[in-house]
C-alpha cells in the first residue's frame, strides 16, 4: 500500500527495548544513553507546540497483577463469565509481569526523544472485575501511577472510557468518580486553560491548539451530538474522535455490533457521522478489538481514517508488523469467526456499509505502542510492535 511505508530510524540495529536490556542489563541507563531526555513543554514555544506535536499512544492495557488476590479477592465467583474472566486475570498477570513493562518503557523512551505533548490511552486501561469499590479505586490509582511513571515530567495523560474500566459491582460510579476530575485536570494541564465546565461523559471535547479532540463513551454517546460538535467547530484543522469501541465494524469478531454507533437505532446518525468525517477528513482512534487495524475510506464527500491500537501483548501476539490482512478485499471475517456469527445477513449488512468506501485496510493481532505525529499538514501514526523502538509501519491518517 502506498501510504504504509517502512522507515529508517535513528537507532541503528537496536530494534527493541528487550534487546537493549539484554545487551546492557539496565534499561534506564541504556535508554538515557541512546535517547537523550527532552521535554516538549520546556523546549518548544506554545505556538509551535500547538501546530506540531507528538502523542504517545497506548491501546488497551488491561492492567492487573498477580496473584489474583491483589485485585480479585472479592470477585463474585457466581458470575456466569467467571471461566473466561479467570483466564483473562491469568493472561493479564503474566503480561504485566514481563512484557507490558517493557512495552511501556519503550513508549516512554520514545516520548523522551520526540518531544511528546501527552499520552493517550484508548480505553480498557484496567481489567476491572474487582466487585469491591475500594479495590476498583485502588486498581485505577495503581494503574495510572504505574503508566505515568516512566514518562518524562508530569506529562498529561488522557484515557477514554472502555467497557472494562467500570466492570464489576459498584464499578461504574467508582470509574466516573475517578475519571471526571482526573480528565478535567489532565486536559487543563494539556491545553493550559481552565475548562468552562468540568469533564462529564458521555462526550468530552476540547481544542488542542487548532485541532478539535472529542473523546466519547462509545456505549452511550449519541452520534448526532458528536456531529453537532464537529459542525459547530468549522475552523478546526484536524478533527480527532477517540472512542474505545471502534466506529468501523471490526471484521473478525462475533461482537461486531459492540462499537460506537453499532446499535440498530443509530442507522441514520451513523450515516451522518460517516459523512461528517468524510467532509472534514476526520481521524478516529479506537481500541477494544485487541488488534492493530487501519482503515482509510474515500467517497464523493472526501475521505477519513480510523486507527485501532492494541497494547495487550500476550504470549501469542505476533511480534512484528506483518499484516494478517492488507487489502480492502480482505475486509471480511476469517472462517473461524464467520462460524461464530449467528445472523450472517446482519453481519454482512454492517460490513457492507463500510466496504464500498474502503480504500486501504491493514489488520493484525499484533500489539505494541504507537506515536501519533501531528504536523500542520499531515497526521501519521507510527506502529512499534511489542517493545520495539523502531517503527514497524507508518500509517498516513491525513
Ligand atoms: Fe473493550
Amino acid at each position: 500500500m502506498k501510504s504504509i511505508q517502512r522507515r529508517d530510524f535513528v537507532i541503528g540495529s537496536l530494534t527493541s527495548l528487550g534487546s537493549l536490556i539484554a545487551l546492557n542489563g539496565r534499561a534506564d541507563a541504556v535508554l538515557s544513553a541512546v535517547l537523550p531526555e527532552t521535554n516538549a513543554v520546556a523546549d518548544v514555544s506554545a505556538g509551535l507546540n500547538a501546530l506540531a506535536y507528538n502523542v504517545a499512544v497506548l491501546g488497551d492495557t488491561h492492567y492487573d497483577a498477580e496473584p489474583e488476590s491483589v485485585y480479585h479477592s472479592h470477585y463474585d465467583e457466581s458470575n456466569i463469565h467467571s471461566k473466561v474472566q479467570h483466564a483473562e486475570f491469568k493472561r493479564n498477570g503474566a503480561m504485566w509481569r514481563e512484557r507490558c513493562p517493557k512495552l511501556l518503557a519503550a513508549s516512554a523512551a520514545l516520548a523522551r526523544q520526540n518531544k511528546t505533548d501527552f499520552i493517550l490511552q484508548l480505553g480498557d486501561i484496567i481489567q476491572g472485575d474487582c466487585d469491591h469499590v475500594p479495590t476498583h479505586q485502588k486498581m485505577l490509582d495503581d494503574c495510572i501511577k504505574m503508566l505515568k511513571k516512566p514518562y518524562p515530567g508530569d506529562m498529561p495523560f488522557l484515557t477514554v472510557v472502555g467497557n472494562h474500566d467500570f466492570r464489576g459491582k459498584g464499578a461504574r460510579k467508582a470509574y466516573f468518580d475517578f475519571a471526571h476530575p482526573f480528565m478535567t485536570a489532565e486536559i487543563e494541564k494539556l491545553t493550559g486553560k481552565k475548562r468552562k465546565k468540568p469533564v462529564n461523559y458521555p462526550i468530552v471535547s476540547f481544542r488542542k491548539g487548532p485541532d478539535l479532540w472529542i473523546l466519547c463513551d462509545f456505549e452511550r454517546a449519541m452520534l448526532n451530538k458528536i456531529c453537532n460538535i464537529i459542525d459547530k467547530d468549522a475552523t478546526a484543522r484536524h478533527v480527532f474522535i477517540v472512542t474505545h469501541g471502534p466506529f468501523t465494524t471490526y471484521a473478525n469478531t462475533k461482537s461486531y455490533r459492540w462499537r460506537l454507533g453499532g446499535g440498530t437505532r443509530a442507522l441514520e446518525s451513523r450515516q451522518r457521522l460517516f459523512d461528517t468525517l468524510s467532509k472534514r477528513r476526520g481521524i478516529v482512534l479506537s481500541g477494544h478489538t485487541h488488534s492493530t487495524t487501519y482503515y482509510r475510506f474515500e467517497n464523493s464527500l472526501g475521505s477519513f481514517c480510523e486507527f485501532t491500537g492494541n497494547s495487550v501483548w500476550t504470549e501469542k501476539s505476533p511480534t512484528d508488523a506483518t499484516p494478517k490482512n492488507s487489502t480492502p478485499e480482505e475486509y471480511t471475517p476469517a472462517e473461524r469467526f464467520l462460524k461464530m456469527i449467528r445472523n450472517k445477513d446482519d453481519y454482512y449488512s454492517e460490513i457492507n456499509f463500510f466496504k464500498p468506501s474502503l480504500k486501504e485496510y491493514y489488520e493484525t493481532r499484533a500489539a505494541g505502542h504507537y506515536r501519533l505525529k501531528v504536523t500542520e499538514k499531515s497526521v501519521e501514526m507510527e506502529f512499534y510492535p511489542c517493545d520495539a523502538i523502531t517503527p514497524g509501519r507508518v500509517f498516513k491518517l491525513k
